[in-house]
C-alpha cells in the first residue's frame, strides 16, 4: 500500500470527522503531557472534563510542582491508575528543578509515566517532531488494515507494528497524521461491529476483504484478572469516622479508605466478624449498632475484580480511638482523595434512611 494514498485518505477523514478537543488547540508541551497522561487509560468523553479542571486548577508545570500530593490526587479522583497522577506531579517537580520542559523523544520519554507512545504524542504535537504514535487505536487500524498476524502482546509484535508504524508515519505532517489515526481507530475502526461500509481505507483493507474485521488485532493470551473481596467497615463515632491511607504495592496507593478486611470468598457478617483482623481492628471498642451499607458490589478493574461489601458500625462511646487510624470529622471526610468504590460507599452513607 502507498503509504501516501493512506495517510491522504486518513487525514481527509480526519478533518471532516475529527474532534475538536482542547489539547488539540495548543503546541504547550505542559498541557499535551497532561492530556496524553489522563487519556493513557481514558476515553475521551471521560477525559475531558477532567482535563479541564486539572489544567484550569494547575495551568502550568510550577503550579502543579507547587502543589499537595493531597490535592493533586484529590483532582484524579474516580479516574482510576491513580500512579497517573502520582508520576506526573513526581516529574512535575523534576521539571521545575531543570528549568524547562525536556525537548526531543528521549528526553521526554525519561519523564516518570512516560513510554514510547506518550513520548512520541508530546513530540509531534508539541515540538512536530517526526515520531509515530503506537496505541491500542494504531493496533486495530494497522493490523485489519494490512493484516499483520503479529501478536500485541509479544515483544515481536510491538516490534513490527512500531516499524510499520514508522513506515507509514506521514514525516510532513506527523501532529495531524498521529491525531488522525488514533481519532479513526477511535472512532471508525472501533473494537466491535465497525460500519466498514463507510470506511474510507476499505477499498485496501484485508481485514474486510477477508472477512475477518473481529479477529484483529491477534493476542496471544487472554488477560489474566483476580478476584478479591473487600468488607469495609465505615465507623462512627458520633460525628466522626476512621480512614487511613493505603500504601504502596497494590491498588489505590495513597488513597484513603475506610477500615478493611480483605478476605478469599465472599463473607457474611457473622464470618466477618469471626475474623482475627477483625478483632484486631476493633479492639478494646464497644459496637452499638451495624447494618449494611452495600453488599456483593462489583467493583472492575483492568486485572481485577473487587467483590465489596460495606457495614456501618455505629460505636458506644463517641471519645473511641482506632489505633493506625486517622479519626476524621464526617463532615472533613470529602477532603480527603479516595477510590470511586469509597465515595459511592460515602454517598449511600450520607442518604437517609428510608
Ligand atoms: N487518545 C490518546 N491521545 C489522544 C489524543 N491526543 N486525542 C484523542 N484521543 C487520544
Amino acid at each position: 500500500m502507498d503509504r501516501h494514498w493512506f495517510s491522504d485518505r486518513l487525514i481527509a477523514w480526519y478533518r471532516l470527522n475529527g474532534r475538536n478537543l482542547p489539547w488539540r488547540d495548543t503546541h504547550d508541551p505542559y498541557r499535551i503531557w497532561v492530556s496524553e497522561i489522563i487519556l493513557q487509560q481514558t476515553r475521551v468523553v471521560q477525559g475531558y472534563d477532567y482535563y479541564s479542571r486539572f489544567v484550569k486548577r494547575f495551568p502550568d508545570v510550577e503550579a502543579l510542582a507547587a502543589a499537595e500530593e493531597d490535592e493533586v490526587m484529590k483532582c484524579w479522583q474516580g479516574l482510576g491508575y491513580y500512579s497517573r497522577a502520582r508520576n506526573l506531579h513526581a516529574a512535575a517537580k523534576e521539571i521545575v528543578a531543570a528549568g524547562r520542559f525536556p525537548v526531543g523523544f528521549q528526553e521526554v520519554k525519561k519523564l516518570r509515566g512516560v513510554g514510547d507512545y506518550t513520548a512520541a504524542a508530546i513530540c509531534s504535537f508539541a515540538y512536530g517532531m517526526p515520531c509515530a504514535v503506537v496505541d491500542g487505536n494504531v493496533y486495530r487500524v494497522l493490523s485489519r488494515c494490512l493484516g499483520i498476524d503479529a501478536a500485541i502482546d509479544t515483544s515481536e509484535g510491538k516490534k513490527v507494528f512500531a516499524a510499520l508504524a514508522e513506515e507509514l508515519l506521514d514525516k510532513e505532517r506527523p501532529a495531524e497524521y498521529n491525531q488522525a489515526i488514533m481519532d479513526f481507530g477511535a472512532m471508525q475502526c472501533v473494537p466491535s461491529s465497525p460500519c466498514c461500509v463507510s470506511c474510507p481505507l476499505a477499498e485496501v483493507c484485508v481485514a474486510f476483504r477477508t472477512g475477518k474485521v473481529g479477529s484483529y488485532p491477534r493476542k496471544k493470551r487472554k488477560t489474566k484478572v483476580t478476584d478479591r473481596f473487600f468488607n469495609y467497615m465505615y465507623v462512627c463515632a458520633g460525628a466522626h469516622t476512621f480512614i487511613h491511607r493505603r500504601g504502596p504495592g497494590d491498588i489505590w496507593q495513597n488513597l484513603y479508605e475506610f477500615p478493611l478486611v480483605e478476605s478469599e470468598k465472599e463473607l457474611s457478617w457473622d464470618g466477618l466478624s469471626a475474623r482475627a483482623e477483625f478483632g484486631r481492628l476493633l479492639q478494646g471498642v464497644e459496637i452499638g449498632a451495624v447494618r449494611v451499607v452495600a453488599s456483593g458490589v462489583k467493583y472492575v478493574l483492568s486485572h481485577q475484580i473487587i467483590h465489596a461489601t460495606c457495614y456501618e458500625i455505629v460505636l458506644s462511646d463517641s471519645g473511641a480511638e482506632l489505633p493506625g487510624f486517622r479519626k476524621v470529622a464526617v463532615a472533613d471526610f470529602e477532603k480527603f482523595p479516595v477510590s470511586r468504590l469509597i465515595s459511592r460507599f460515602f454517598s449511600i452513607v450520607l442518604k437517609p434512611e428510608i
